[in-house]
């Protein structure tokens, strides 16, 4: 099964990254922040605090939660836009931060990758603890200041000093938290994509492979 790990804080290009490293590949793409959003969509569409652990964990284990390439489902309605609305993103951290909602999604992580026969994973612990194994781990950087510039740029929203205020805070949660939080994997490659086109992210993540890989040539 071929695992190809991409990890790091908001703004630094993954889900950009991934989804061309997939596209190149051939693999499919699964973007594990979605289902974090999804659970706390899922919790305050329900009216419920998404910092009441048990109410957290059962909403993840209870939805059902289909992350396509495109579209994202939750109990068969399309949230795609939803989950990236402010009261998600608010609540997202702290909901990724329970160890119960977490041991569930990376279960459904892994029963995917299976079902899939492999692929490209972006998230905040794939290479640490989803897929530890993966053929390959990239952990992805970029300044501050650009990762802000470029979550103020998708969202349309003008107001660079709050979508930087809020990154802050979110990267302060992840990396902090006690379950699984954000770091590098040892063996992980870090790439700070400050600067670079994706173009030339993706290039230097394919010629990783063309060096690492090994039984891929013909026999
Ligand atoms: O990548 P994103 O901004 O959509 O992620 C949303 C939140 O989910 C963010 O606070 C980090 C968390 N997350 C996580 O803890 N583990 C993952 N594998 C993916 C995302």
């Amino acid at each position: 099964m071929r695992v190809i790990a991409i990890d790091g804080p908001a703004g630094s290009g993954k889900s950009t990254v991934a989804r061309a490293v997939a596209q190149r590949l051939h693999l499919r793409y699964l973007d594990t922040g979605a289902m974090y959003r999804a659970v706390a969509f899922a919790v305050l569409r329900a009216g419920g605090d998404p910092s009441d652990p048990d109410l957290a964990a059962r909403t993840a284990r209870e939805i059902e939660l289909d992350v396509g390439l495109d579209v994202v489902m939750v109990d068969g309605m399309d949230v795609t836009s939803d989950i990236r609305e402010p009261d998600v993103n608010q609540a997202v951290s702290t909901v990724a931060a329970n160890a119960d909602v977490r041991r569930e999604l990376v279960a459904r992580q892994r029963r995917w990758a299976q079902t899939q026969g492999g692929g490209v994973l972006e998230g905040r612990d794939i290479g640490t603890v989803v897929f530890p194994d993966a053929e390959l781990k990239i952990y992805l950087t970029a300044d501050p200041a650009e990762r802000a510039r470029r979550r103020a740029a998708e969202a349309g929203d003008l107001n660079y000093e709050a979508v930087a205020a809020d990154i802050a805070r979110r990267d302060a949660i992840d990396t902090t938290r006690s379950a699984d939080p954000l770091s590098e994997a040892e063996d992980a490659t870090v790439v700070d994509t400050t600067g670079l086109t994706i173009e030339e992210v993706v290039d230097r993540i394919a010629g990783l492979l063309t060096t690492t890989s090994r039984s891929e040539g013909p026999v």
